[in-house]
């Protein structure tokens, strides 16, 4: 096991109704706050009437910055940080998904900072302050009402990058699956899909002896596996909604990871995707993490073989462990195709003659290499891609 630190200061409150006390949960930090929320599901559901009803009872006042979208954009960011500028505003409640808490991460980097927000995700500077953010959660997926990860997207070029900062930890989360009652069937399965693949980012290590964290990952995959096809079944089915809510914390908090080296290769190939052709993130994830199992499956065969047999009830074959892996990565596939979800680069409608580009834009013009347990240069990522086809 390597040494680790871990921190997950986020106060997660988590249940039935629970949304009713984000007044006096952001009375802690703040009299005067942006609302940043997405495209408007929060409106169809109710759940921004709630919201402003527990902000007027506990005096607070706010402003409002709609309009997130999916694959969050950089330009949106700034108009956030003129808006906090211009209104003396000191905290930011995001109500939504990954896109409008990435956004509302980003907006709470660029307030306080001189320069252009955009540094920290290029790597050219450190966030040193931030303003503090809240989270109501909407959807299970994205993990990051408790994670330090922001994605944002950079029009300019069509760049899309994560930027980890332990600062932009929101100091609460608000969490009832009563919440994800309305999801579309098609983003449960994109949320599902995202939240196994931050747990598999974390299971594929070549670290040894982590019994502890392998099992947890275990029995985190298990539980959304068990759960997964009941929220699509009933989708008003508080217990499976609950079990994937609480998966979707726990598989990117950073728990999963201590005293081990995480991949996340599959992740950078997939933020080109969602870079070039906005498909949403999790269906991007079920093409590419079949794609880099088959790609590097034999260079730690062992862990593709516990896998197939702990979390996918695959018999070991002792003549073929080979096969044994196999199977494994066959049975996650179809599960992949049982919820709905793509599995090949061409029902995303992804040509293939874009896929040098994007192995080109992945590894930075073939400089860096992706993924720790096998790297993986510009080739290699290409080969992947190709797999995916
Ligand atoms: O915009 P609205 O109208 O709210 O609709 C959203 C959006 O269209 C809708 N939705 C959300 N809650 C709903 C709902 N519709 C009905 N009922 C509800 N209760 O769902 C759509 C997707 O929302 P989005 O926030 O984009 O989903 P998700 O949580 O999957 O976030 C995806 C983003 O997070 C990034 C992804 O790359 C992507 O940009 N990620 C962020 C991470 C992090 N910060 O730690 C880690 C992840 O690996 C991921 O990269
Ligand atoms: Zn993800």
């Amino acid at each position: 096991m390597e040494n680790f630190e871990f921190l997950s200061p986020t106060n997660i409150i988590f249940g039935r109704d629970t949304e009713n006390q984000v007044g006096e949960e952001t009375k802690k930090y703040s009299s005067k706050i942006l609302l940043h929320y997405g495209g408007g599901s929060i409106k169809k559901t109710g759940l921004y009437d709630k919201v402003i009803k527990s902000l007027k009872e506990a005096n607070i006042d706010f402003i409002e910055l709609s309009g997130v979208k999916p694959n969050p954009r950089l330009s949106f960011v700034y108009e956030g940080i003129e808006l906090c500028r211009e209104n003396d505003i000191d905290f930011i409640l995001a109500v939504g998904g990954g896109s409008v808490i990435d956004s509302a991460k980003a907006i709470a980097m660029g307030v306080p900072y001189d320069g252009d927000v955009w540094d920290f995700y290029a790597g050219k500077a450190t966030p040193k302050e931030v303003l503090p953010i809240g989270v109501i959660l909407t959807i299970a997926a994205a993990g990051s009402e408790a994670s330090r990860s922001s994605v944002i997207t950079n029009e300019d070029g069509w760049y899309k990058v994560g930027l980890n900062c332990d600062f932009t930890r929101p100091k609460f989360a608000i969490m009832n699956p009563e919440l994800t009652f309305t999801l579309p069937p098609y983003q449960t399965a994109c949320g599902v899909v995202d939240i196994m693949a931050h747990v598999m980012e974390r299971y594929f290590t070549n670290v040894p002896n982590v019994d502890l964290t392998d099992r947890l990952c275990e029995g985190t995959l298990k539980a959304v596996i068990e759960n997964a096809p009941i929220a699509l079944e009933e989708p008003e089915n508080y217990n499976a909604r609950a079990e994937i809510m609480w998966a979707s914390t726990l598989a990117h908090n950073d728990l999963l990871s201590t005293g081990r080296i995480g991949d996340f290769a599959s992740h950078k190939i997939e933020h080109e995707l969602s870079a070039l052709y906005d498909v949403a993130h999790g269906a991007g994830l079920a093409v590419i993490f079949p794609a880099w199992m088959r790609y590097v499956y034999k260079q730690n065969m062992d862990k593709f073989v516990q896998f197939a047999v702990r979390v996918w009830n695959v018999d070991f074959n002792f003549e073929s462990p080979e096969r044994t892996a196999l199977e494994g990565i066959n049975r996650m596939t179809d599960f992949f195709k049982r919820l709905g979800m793509p599995i090949t680069l061409k029902e995303l409608n992804i040509p293939e003659d874009k896929l040098e580009e994007m192995a080109d834009k992945a590894t930075k013009s073939d400089t860096f290499q992706l993924g720790n347990f096998v790297k993986l240069n510009k080739e290699d990522v290409l080969n992947i891609l190709k797999l995916a086809r």
